[in-house]
């Protein structure tokens, strides 16, 4: 199967180019996901194009490459990803999140290609007090959220919106290599315990997206780490995963944060599901079994 994979420099495209090419990613952090078959090593070509290589904010460029490479699957990834910068480029963040995925939206139908569309739990406000499933209504709070939403808007029918939580993979600074060098200074760190999501190892989601190349399903579907917990937790979690004392994270309020965040969050956008099952789609791991990997891969020597 021909896929093109677009932002694929980023943490999500760096994982899925080493599942689809049938190599587990560095240092154990993804595991085979329970009743889905292995990817054989020639079951995906795959091009994977980072920003240098295509940015999807040209619509010219974008079809150029999918006309160039005439992929039967193409996963968007690209986006404006700085969840607080983008309340100040408003502009920015549309070019990429909702007219970049419009871009892919018209080359990909324009081919016959499928489209699989990451988005986020952000598109909620998250004042329900409840995991939410895909029928719920949307309504997010932040430029980021508003932007990825219009471009789950700019999706054809047939497309596969995956919307997921809170990822973090090996290859970047992420909270999770501030907590890993935190518990080995034994340093205190202080977490928010009003923010609730899924955690989600971008390995994990890797192969979690394996299943929506091959069965190609409709609409949207929520896919992340198992469970919810909020940052205090997950970070409590990590900083106990890492071999130092938990009780030296301790809990915040999002309004004692300083500086303040720009972007308003959902204050609980944990991530269930009424169709993983429908679809026969593998589920991911409990949060802590897919963080918990990538914090002792992030802590190994
Ligand atoms: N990370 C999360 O917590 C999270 C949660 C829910 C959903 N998601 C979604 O998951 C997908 C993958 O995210 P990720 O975690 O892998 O984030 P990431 O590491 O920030 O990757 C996004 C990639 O998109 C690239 N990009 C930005 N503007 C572009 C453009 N105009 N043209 C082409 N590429 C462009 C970025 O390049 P530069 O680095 O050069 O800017 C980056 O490599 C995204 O769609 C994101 O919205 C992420």
């Amino acid at each position: 199967m021909r896929v093109l994979i677009t932002g694929a420099g980023g943490q999500v495209g760096k994982d899925l180019s080493l599942v689809l090419a049938g190599r587990v990613p560095p240092a154990g952090t993804a595991t085979a996901l329970r009743g889905q078959a292995p990817v054989a090593d020639d079951e995906f070509d795959v091009v994977a194009l980072d920003r240098a290589q295509l940015d999807v904010t040209s619509g010219a460029a974008v079809a150029e490459a999918v006309k160039a490479h005439r992929p039967e699957v193409v996963v968007h990834l690209a986006a404006y990803t700085a969840v607080d910068r983008a309340e100040g480029d408003v502009a920015g963040a549309t070019a990429v999140n909702e007219l970049g995925t419009a871009h892919l939206a018209d080359a990909a139908s324009a081919s016959g290609a499928h489209l699989v569309y990451v988005s986020t739990d952000y598109v909620f406000a998250g004042d329900l007090g409840r995991p939410l499933v895909e029928s719920d209504e949307t309504n997010p709070l932040s430029v980021y959220g508003a932007t990825k939403l219009a471009g789950e808007h700019r999706c054809p029918p047939g497309a596969s919106i995956v919307r997921t939580s809170w990822v973090a993979g090996i290859w970047n600074r992420t909270v999770f290599t501030l907590a890993v060098a935190a518990a080995g200074e034994g340093r205190p760190l202080r977490f928010v315990d009003d923010q609730t999501g899924s955690p989600t190892s971008s390995a994990d989601l890797a192969a979690g997206l394996v299943g929506f190349l091959r069965d190609r399903p409709s609409g949207v579907c929520h896919v992340g780490g198992d469970g919810g917990a909020s940052w205090y937790e997950v970070i409590a979690f990590a900083y106990e995963q890492a071999g130092g004392d938990p009780s030296l994270v301790s809990a915040i309020s999002t309004p004692e944060l300083d500086p303040p965040q720009a972007a308003t969050r959902p204050t609980y956008s944990v991530l269930a599901s009424e169709r993983l099952a429908e679809l026969g789609a593998t589920p991911l791991p409990a949060w802590q079994d897919g963080i918990g990997r990538l914090v002792r891969a992030i802590a190994a020597p």
